[in-house]
């Protein structure tokens, strides 16, 4: 579970430059109808926008109209944020803004079709039909529906407000109250903690930096165990303290926060004994949870359960796991919602969640519902075209200690260590490339 959330760290490097270079090859325009097909999106962070990005090429907006709901309003790259928890100037640059979302769309300038749009809000309500924005109320019908909330994950990650301003402002303070710790311990050793971890100690060698996780080497059993290995040598040799085959139970209130409007001043820090299961004490100052991430897709549950049991829907939704039934197509498993895509981390695709993965099945979104929209223009109604599997064929995985050492895999189990890290993913935590990808130019 562990690795689920870091999602993130991905390889950005070789296949990215490959799978963003899109190609436009609708060869046989597709007639435009009285109205336009209606598409909503829930979700703008990587596998929503991917799948918007390739949509809007391939269609005017007379013919398709898109719009995006996202709670923030901005792609959330949380993938970047264990640098934010110590970088202040890093954190408002994880606010990606969608304000080019659309600027590879397709226009039929003598239609009177409205533009795309991004809502920001918070989905309410669903049904096969229409989503329902809590804020205003509004209800948008659609006509396909991609789900792409995917994980959250608690502060440092990602601050529990939707407005940029007062997400920055409390990212940034808990980035001063961790400066002052003396000794930080971080409980999970999925890419997460391990590169909050490399962060703290990079930022500051003198801080006493624990990471403990519940296996006997770092990372998920899912991942090959010569990377495992490797990487976890590294974080030793790079000065982390690792308690491994362990665990702490913590309550929610040892997790460390930065405490009110003002930073916190109770300085020095109460140095705090925790034992661990195995009976192990660890002083430390400050607590870091980096497990825990949760899908989000809570506003489905109630049309899902609707009518309790025994309606048709119930169990589309996982309860322990959150996740999304789909198929191997990503499409919603039910014969009557085929309609509805749900890419990346929302899914319960078995593989291992990260960022990377999740902009290939946005974009694997984008090319069936092309194929299915294609094929509702031209008129051929008659039985459903036949969408191909999707191929999981993404072996990459990086993870960064610190902006200058990590270890990551390449395809073919390809071992790489500091260099190729620093390389492709130190300097900014691959949070360029996202960027790059939704046209905005990154800020110096
Ligand atoms: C546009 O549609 C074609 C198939 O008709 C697909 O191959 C292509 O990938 C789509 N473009 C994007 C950007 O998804
Ligand atoms: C990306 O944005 C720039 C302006 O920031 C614009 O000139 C350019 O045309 C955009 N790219 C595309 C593909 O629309
Ligand atoms: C449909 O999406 C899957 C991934 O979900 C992809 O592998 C497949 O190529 C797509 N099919 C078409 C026809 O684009
Ligand atoms: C972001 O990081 C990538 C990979 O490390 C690097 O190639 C790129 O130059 C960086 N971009 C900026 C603007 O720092």
């Amino acid at each position: 579970m562990l690795y689920t959330i870091a999602a993130a760290s991905l390889a950005a490097g070789l296949p990215l430059a490959y799978l963003l270079r899109n190609s436009l090859c609708t060869t046989m325009a597709p007639p435009t109808p009285a109205q336009p097909i209606r598409v909503v999106v829930i979700g703008a962070s990587c596998a929503g926008s991917n799948a918007v990005i390739g949509l809007v090429r391939n269609f005017t907006q007379a013919q398709v109209h898109v719009t995006v709901i996202d709670k923030r309003g901005h792609a959330y790259y949380y993938p970047a944020s264990p640098r934010g928890v110590v970088s202040k100037d890093f954190i408002p640059k994880i606010w990606v803004p969608l304000t080019h979302l659309f600027d590879k769309a397709k226009y039929d300038s003598s239609s009177l079709a409205p533009r795309h749009v991004v809502v920001q809000g918070t989905v309410s309500a669903v049904d096969a039909q229409t989503v329902t924005v809590a804020e205003t109320g509004q209800v948008y019908a659609y006509d396909y529906l991609v789900v792409a909330t995917g994980t959250t994950f608690a502060s440092p990650y990602v601050q529990d407000v939707n407005d940029k301003a007062e997400g920055v402002q409390r990212a940034q303070r808990y980035t001063s109250a961790l400066a002052r710790a003396r000794s930080v311990v971080v409980v999970g050793g999925g890419p997460t903690g391990i590169e909050t971890a490399g962060e703290i100690l990079h930022s500051y060698p003198d801080k006493k930096v624990t990471l403990i996780h519940g296996d006997d080497l770092l990372l998920s059993s899912a991942l090959p165990e010569k990377f495992r290995w490797r990487l976890t040598q590294r974080a030793r040799d790079f000065g982390i303290e690792l308690v491994l085959n362990d665990r702490l139970d913590f309550q929610p209130e040892d997790v460390s926060q930065a405490g009110g409007p003002e930073e916190r001043d109770d300085l020095p820090y109460p140095v705090r004994t925790f034992t661990t299961r195995a009976g192990k004490t660890i002083e430390a100052d400050w607590l870091i949870s980096a497990i825990g991430g949760k899908v989000e897709t809570g506003y489905l549950d109630a049309w899902f359960n609707s009518a309790d049991k025994g309606t048709p829907y119930a169990g589309l939704r996982d309860d322990k796991t959150h996740t999304i039934k789909v198929t191997d197509t990503l499409q919603l498993d039910h014969p009557d919602l085929k309609h509805i895509f749900v890419p990346g981390d929302a899914n319960n695709f078995p593989c291992t969640k990260t960022a990377f993965r999740s902009n290939f099945q946005g974009q694997n979104v984008a090319k069936n519902l092309t194929v299915l929209i294609n094929q509702r223009l031209s008129g051929k109604s008659s039985g459903t075209p036949k969408l191909s599997p999707y191929v999981d064929n993404i072996n990459a995985m990086l993870v960064t200690l610190g902006p200058e050492a990590g270890v990551g895999i390449m395809p073919l189990g390809i071992i790489v260590g500091d260099w190729v890290v620093r390389k492709f993913k130190g300097s900014n935590m691959t949070l360029s490339r996202a960027y790059d990808s939704l046209n905005v130019t990154y800020p110096a």
